[in-house]
């Protein structure tokens, strides 16, 4: 079955992205695809040290969680993330989950994988539309193919109102969004393994 997995990079438990990932993902198993949720927020995970062992060998000589998240995404045919925003842009958690997927770039395992993003600010344009952007270049550097929310608004994914923890459940935009990527992420997988 075509599997979809959420990754939040939120250090808040339960906080706002998990909520609208957790949407996503939902509206996703509607389409008829399996799907997992995963915050990396609360996992065991250090930073890349550049030490460049990834290269000649394809594995990380870091051991922590991220083996477990890097065997996860592998095996998924869609991959959403979801990042709160911190100063217009993902937070550093999440900045480094992506830097330490730099080994399953070396012979582009993660081609052809549907991707789209989900991000949520304070603020209404608290850098939402640059945080998903900064999302997709990731993806992109992937080889992994981009999709946004899709008809009837068409724009970067998932763009939430967050704050205080719970306060996203209120922004009909922001769930409206998310729940419209969740199923183009889906449908599109559907598509490409069919
Ligand atoms: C260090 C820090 C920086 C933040 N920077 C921004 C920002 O640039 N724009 C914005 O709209 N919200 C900003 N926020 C607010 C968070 O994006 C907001 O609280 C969001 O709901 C957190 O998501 P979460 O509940 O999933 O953790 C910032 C919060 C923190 C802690």
């Amino acid at each position: 079955m075509v599997k979809i997995v959420g990754i939040v990079g939120s250090p808040r438990n339960d906080g706002n992205t998990s909520f609208l990932v957790k949407k996503a993902l939902k509206a996703a198993e509607s389409v008829g695809v399996d799907t997992e949720f995963i915050n990396i927020g609360s996992m065991d995970l250090q930073p890349c040290i550049a030490c460049d062992i990834c290269k000649s060998t394809g594995e990380c000589a870091i051991y922590d969680d991220m083996q477990s998240i890097i065997e996860k995404i592998f095996i998924a045919d869609g991959i959403i993330i979801g990042s709160p925003v911190y100063f217009g842009s993902m937070t550093s958690q999440t900045k480094m989950f992506m830097d330490r997927t730099r080994p399953l770039r070396t012979d582009f395992k993660l081609k052809d994988k549907i991707g789209g993003a989900i991000t949520v600010g304070g603020a209404r344009n608290g850098g939402q539309e640059t945080t998903c952007a900064a999302i997709h270049h990731f993806m992109l550097i992937h080889d992994m193919v981009v999709v946004g929310d899709g008809e009837p608004m068409a724009h970067y994914g998932g763009t939430g109102k967050g704050g205080a923890k719970g306060e996203t459940e209120n922004d009909k935009f922001g769930v409206d969004s998310s729940v419209n990527l969740g199923k183009r992420i889906a449908e599109m997988a559907k598509r490409i393994n069919p």
